[in-house]
């Protein structure tokens, strides 16, 4: 059992610099948990809430005092003495103290930070490290998993100068974190000096730490990507594939995808996407549609789910509900798992348990507004994600996620995981 002796909060800023919130939870005997909550940008309209103080005169509107009010408040006054057995368990509590369907009244930023603030705690009760303690609650067997590495933003990761949000590499043959994060670094410096050559610019990176020159079109950047493989010695679609997030709801308006300039209808779109998949090693389409255009997602899984993963994240929100609706009519054939976007540790690990069962494939995601906290690493060795999805190989915020992954490597027996060889 862990009783609880506190849980606090403190306002801590972002990658952004936008206001989220740091939990700490103290056990009765002694060990303390501290975790802080990440933030999106290009957010689902079915993710939880994160509670905003929508004060015009802080942070223009966004600071998070009364989600850190609502810790060291009602969610202390109420946890603070009692005995949990499980996460599950504390899970399950905050959901129902808060009552509500998206935990707007407590808040998802509040109740996540406290899932996650325990997490840490319980682990540190058992002597575990964090990603042990996670797959052991989870029943799950952890490996390292698959850096899904971010190389170019548009979308609103980058002030929408293309439609799509984020091009990625993966390095599907590499044996170990270290190899990956290698040829990463060179096809990184490759596309800084294709980005400065090509629109004599230095490095401008967007919210992930991407790279972000005003790119004439979406398929450019998908172009440019290739390039910098090659030029970085490598081969694509061999050494190093792509993936891309569409991040397609944030350009769906008045029934049409509003794409580089073009007006497209749902099969347009997904004749755009086939167009990349035939011409480009893209081996992840991630909101090819938008979050409410099921019948689309379906068509695009018949056409393409042989070829690549149909990637589920503004469509799935890691909801349990949204998740069993894509499995029984086969709108996606992969998981992108965010914990925020349902609010808890428990919740997060049913989708996962949901995705699994239906023998998807699962990418752990980061938030674009990220801290310097690394249990997101943990979290995807823990639940043996088949990729973690961190942004760039710039910026302590991401890095802090990817050093974690290396030394995991160095100071455990865990393996990289190895893909289905449809994948690779
Ligand atoms: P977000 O973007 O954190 O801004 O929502 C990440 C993503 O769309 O995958
Ligand atoms: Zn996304």
């Amino acid at each position: 059992m862990s009783e609880i002796e506190s849980v606090s909060a403190v306002e801590i800023l972002d990658s952004r610099g936008r206001p989220t919130l740091l939990a700490i939870c103290r056990l009765a005997d002694g060990v303390t948990g501290l975790a802080s909550v990440p933030s999106g940008a290009s957010t689902g309209a079915n993710e939880a809430m994160e509670l905003r103080d929508g004060d015009p005169k802080r942070h223009g509107g966004l600071g998070c005092l009364k989600a850190v009010a609502n810790i060291n408040g009602e969610i202390n006054d109420t946890l603070a003495g009692r005995d949990f057995e499980s996460q599950a368990d504390l899970d399950r509590f905050l959901i129902e103290l808060d009552g509500t369907a998206n935990k707007r009244r407590l808040g998802a930023n509040a109740i996540l930070g406290t899932s996650l603030a325990f997490c840490r705690a319980q682990a540190a009760q058992r002597r575990r490290p964090l990603y042990a303690h996670l797959a052991q609650t989870a029943g799950v067997s952890p490996r390292l998993p698959l850096p899904m590495i971010n190389l170019f933003s548009g979308g609103a990761h980058a002030g929408g100068q293309v439609a799509v949000q984020d091009v990625q590499i993966v390095v599907p043959a590499a044996s170990t974190i270290r190899q990956i994060l290698e040829v990463t670094s060179d096809v990184f410096r490759a596309a800084t000096g294709l980005v400065s050559d090509r629109y004599q610019m230095r490095l401008l990176t967007a919210d992930e730490g991407g790279l972000a020159p005003p790119f004439e079109s979406s398929e450019a950047m998908l172009q440019a990507a290739v390039e910098s493989i090659e030029v970085a010695g490598y081969r694509p679609g061999l050494d190093v594939d792509l993936t891309v997030d569409v991040a397609a709801s944030q350009f769906y308006a008045d029934g049409s995808y509003h794409f580089d300039g073009a007006e497209l209808d749902t099969s347009g779109m997904i004749e755009k996407i086939a167009g990349w998949a035939g011409r480009y090693p893209l081996v992840s389409v991630e909101d090819g549609l938008d979050e409410a255009d099921w019948k689309g997602w379906q068509s695009l899984v018949k056409r393409l789910a042989d070829q690549t993963m149909i990637l589920g994240d503004d469509l799935l929100c890691t909801n349990p509900a949204r998740i069993e609706r894509a499995i029984a009519s086969q709108a996606a054939n992969s998981l992108l798992l965010k914990v925020n976007q349902i609010g808890t540790l428990t919740e997060a690990l049913a989708a996962l348990h949901l995705a699994r069962d239906a023998g998807w494939q699962v990418v752990v995601s980061a938030r674009s507004g990220e801290t310097e906290d690394d249990w997101l690493a943990d979290l995807a060795t823990g639940w043996a994600g088949d990729y973690i999805k961190v942004g760039s190989v710039t910026q302590s915020e991401r890095l802090a996620k990817y050093n974690r992954l290396l030394i995991l490597e160095a100071t455990t027996d865990l393996k990289l995981t190895t893909l289905p060889t449809t994948l690779v």
